[in-house]
């Protein structure tokens, strides 16, 4: 059996004209962010549509199984913002032969009612192989990867008040559910176990990291099959978790000028290949 698995995260699709004439843009956190963003962050991602596109013409030449996504589709998490990326993440989604599982990032689950707009908008992207698995959350999502393999997705976002604070944390039912999911036969028996979510595994600072992640690593020790997968930093790495021989793969973002980037899984068997994803000469191409 061989499976070929594209994980892509950090699209931070521009704002659409209007996104900012609601009361939503006058949360503090938003305000905050809206300068930072005209003063030094918008101008890297601006090309983000055109880079999603070559994404796109990425899966048409260069076909996959399945589509990864770890999330930050958006800036702020305002309701216009979803209107008009959800359908363009939903495309390239589907551009996958056999199915796809998304997650979302801390930039879709910003503030105030941004989780319920990222529930509406984004419905059609949640759905799991084992809905009742999921915790009261909605999540983990199991994705089936044909008779070897699984995806499965937990959120580590949440919408942080202070604009000082974009840390994440995995909720304590989620937590729970992930490890009983991992415990199934049906999944431990698995050759490969791709666990996907934004934050990074680690601490990475208090502000920035994820809060509760000594108790998510002490879950994942000591399983064999695991691959981890998630975004938030936006550079593409790779390194193996400290003291495991579980790989763990950091997509970076797909849209930041001079740093576009993705990972191609291929799957042989129990051989895992990696390869990098590159935007060279206005196309993405594959790195050796
Ligand atoms: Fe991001
Ligand atoms: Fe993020």
């Amino acid at each position: 059996m061989s499976l070929r698995i594209l994980h892509f995260s950090d699209v931070h699709l521009p704002f659409p004209p209007g996104a900012f004439r609601t009361p939503g843009i006058l949360h503090p956190k938003r305000l905050v962010a809206l300068v930072n963003f005209y003063l030094r962050r918008g101008s890297k991602y601006a090309e983000a549509v055109q880079k999603l596109n070559g994404l796109n013409e990425f899966l048409r030449r260069e076909p996959v199984d399945y589509v990864l996504f770890t999330g930050d589709s958006l800036n702020f998490g305002l309701e216009r913002e979803f209107v008009a990326a959800a359908p363009r993440i939903a495309e390239t989604l589907a551009l996958a032969r056999r199915g796809s599982l998304a997650v979302p990032g801390n930039h879709d689950l910003y503030a105030g009612n941004s989780p319920a707009c990222h529930r509406r908008h984004f419905a059609a992207l949640l759905h799991s192989d084992l809905p009742e698995a999921a915790a009261p959350t909605g999540y983990p999502l199991v994705r089936w990867l044909g008779d070897d393999a699984v995806a499965i997705a937990f959120n580590t976002s949440r919408p942080n008040f202070n604009f000082w604070n974009s840390s994440g944390r995995v909720p304590a039912l989620e937590l729970d559910a992930l490890g009983r999911l991992l415990d199934a036969p049906e999944i431990a028996a698995r050759r490969r176990v791709f666990l996907m979510t934004h934050y990074p595994f680690d601490e990475n600072g208090y502000f920035h990291g994820l809060r509760n992640s000594r108790a998510l690593i002490k879950l994942l020790r000591g399983r064999e099959n695991l691959v981890l997968l998630h975004g938030h930093n936006h550079r593409a790495y790779t390194h193996f978790v400290a003291g495991t021989t579980t790989p763990l793969y950091c997509a970076g973002s797909l849209s930041k000028a001079g740093a576009e980037s993705f990972w191609l899984f291929d799957l042989f068997g129990d051989a895992l290949n990696p390869r990098r994803g590159a935007w060279k000469n206005a196309r993405f191409v594959l790195l050796d």
